[in-house]
């Protein structure tokens, strides 16, 4: 019930347009262990595997709104698969981008609308019985798109068989900030497209 109303709420504010981005140089594991402490004992006996890269620069990114949106894929993983999966999360430099992937080994994303689930109020056919709106991959599209980054899902495939889902994002980096610590912070105003 929390979820769904931070989501309404979170999405109110991201369509009124006047959503401004909060930016500051964080390290990513340190939103990545916010996110996963918000979820809290929700994620059960799921094993968290956090794979990261000694060389990842800081990130220049609103650390509440990337919260957030961890939070919603990972509150997926905890609501679509078994207690038991496995939740994996790699991020990768590529020359000016880092990539970051969440993956589980849960039954997958809806086959065909992997891509479809970004939209608002898209749920997969069989969720009626789990509580939802169809706004968490909507509102971390909208929250990656504000940063001029993208977002995608697909399946991971085994023996050619779907075997979990993967949320991959792929995020600009920007110029560190200066030695005389100008840039350190900075305020933008931010029409968030949903
Ligand atoms: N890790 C996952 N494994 C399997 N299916 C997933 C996963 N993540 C998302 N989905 C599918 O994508 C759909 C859309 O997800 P989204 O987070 O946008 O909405 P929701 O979880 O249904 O509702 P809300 O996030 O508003 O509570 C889900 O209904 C589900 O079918
Ligand atoms: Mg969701």
């Amino acid at each position: 019930m929390n979820a769904q109303v931070d989501n309404l709420l979170d999405m109110a504010r991201l369509e009124s347009g006047a959503v401004s981005l909060r930016r500051e140089w964080v390290p990513l594991e340190e939103i990545i262990g916010s996110a996963l402490a918000a979820c809290g004992s929700s994620l059960g006996k799921r094993e968290v595997n956090i794979h990261l890269p000694e060389d990842l620069p800081l990130l220049y990114i609103d650390a509440g709104l990337f919260e957030r949106l961890l939070v919603n894929i990972f509150e997926n993983t905890i609501k679509y698969t078994p207690t038991n999966t496995t939740l994996r999360v790699d991020a990768q430099l590529l020359e000016a981008r880092v990539l970051l992937s969440i993956e589980d080994n849960g039954p997958g994303l809806p086959i065909g609308r992997e891509e479809s689930v970004f939209e608002k109020f898209e749920r997969g056919n069989n969720e009626a019985t789990t509580s939802g709106v169809g706004l968490g991959l909507a509102i971390c599209r909208a929250i990656v798109q504000a940063h001029g980054g993208r977002i995608w899902g697909e399946n991971r495939l085994c023996d050619g068989r779907v075997c979990g889902a993967r949320i991959i994002l792929e995020l600009p980096c920007e110029e560190p900030p200066a030695e005389d610590g100008s840039h350190a912070a900075d305020v933008s105003q931010g029409n968030i497209p949903l």
